[in-house]
């Protein structure tokens, strides 16, 4: 195995033990980095679980400590920029993990710190952006664009050609149809099918989703 790089994870709750095992699976298969620790400013996790790993120290430490590769694991769009914007002051890198039972077209690109879990379809001529989530069972048709810092939450179905805007969030179950283009820093309400272009900033609910303006655009950009 290659020397790969000692990483923190950012965001201690459920998500983050989740990235954990994912990071275990994937350096069985190959990956050549190794997760060290968590940083968060909540320790929970470590007064309820059985985690493998310490907490390294807080989001404030992030510049501090000994680690200069992070992954983010958080699940608000905004956090997840806000947290990859301190990294890049500190002058560290986002690393990508791909769990190994994730499809990525050979056609498609992947963003530095994106995270792909288990079973995530990533298909032909698709683009992912930097820093995104990719929950379980999550897939990206071909020719899609996911923005920067989106988070695609378990069995969301972006279909072919669709544009996500940067800081978007996708709630479980969701549909995005073909073709559709969704502004940045909107999100899609858990089981939704959104059927028509959306504005910037937007919440759409239902099947077929209506869209309301309500989201300042912080994650965006
Ligand atoms: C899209 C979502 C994240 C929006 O959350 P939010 O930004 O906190 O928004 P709120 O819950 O404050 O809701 C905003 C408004 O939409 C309404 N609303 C939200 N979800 C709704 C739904 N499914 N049906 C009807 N109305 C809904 C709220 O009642 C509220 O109305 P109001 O402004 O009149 O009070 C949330 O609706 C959702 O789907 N969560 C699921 C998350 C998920 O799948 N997580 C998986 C993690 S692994």
């Amino acid at each position: 195995m290659t020397h790969g790089l000692d990483v923190a994870i950012l965001g201690a709750g459920g998500f983050g033990r989740e990235v954990l095992q994912y990071s275990q699976d994937a350096r069985a298969a190959g990956w050549p980095n190794r997760v060290v620790g968590f940083i968060d400013n909540w320790s929970g996790a470590f007064e309820r679980f059985d985690v493998s790993v310490p907490l390294l120290g807080s989001f404030g430490d992030i510049g501090q400590i000994d680690v200069r590769a992070f992954i983010i694991a958080v699940g608000d769009p905004a956090l997840r920029r806000k947290l990859a914007d301190a990294v890049v002051d500190f002058r560290g890198i986002l690393v990508s993990l791909i769990h190994p039972t994730a499809y990525v077209a050979p056609t498609a690109q992947i963003g530095s710190g994106t995270v792909l879990c288990p079973y995530t379809l990533i298909a032909a001529n698709s683009w992912v952006g930097p820093n995104v989530a990719v929950n379980v069972y999550a897939s990206i048709g071909h020719d899609s664009r996911v923005g920067g810092h989106c988070v695609i939450s378990p069995y969301a179905a972006v279909t072919g050609a669709v544009s996500l805007g940067d800081g978007s969030f996708l709630g479980t179950h969701c549909t995005i149809a073909p073709a559709v283009a969704i502004g940045a820093c909107s999100k899609v309400s858990a089981g939704s099918v959104v059927t028509r272009d959306a504005e910037a900033g937007s919440l759409l609910i239902g099947n077929p989703a209506k869209g309301r303006v309500m989201y300042p655009l912080s994650g965006s950009g």
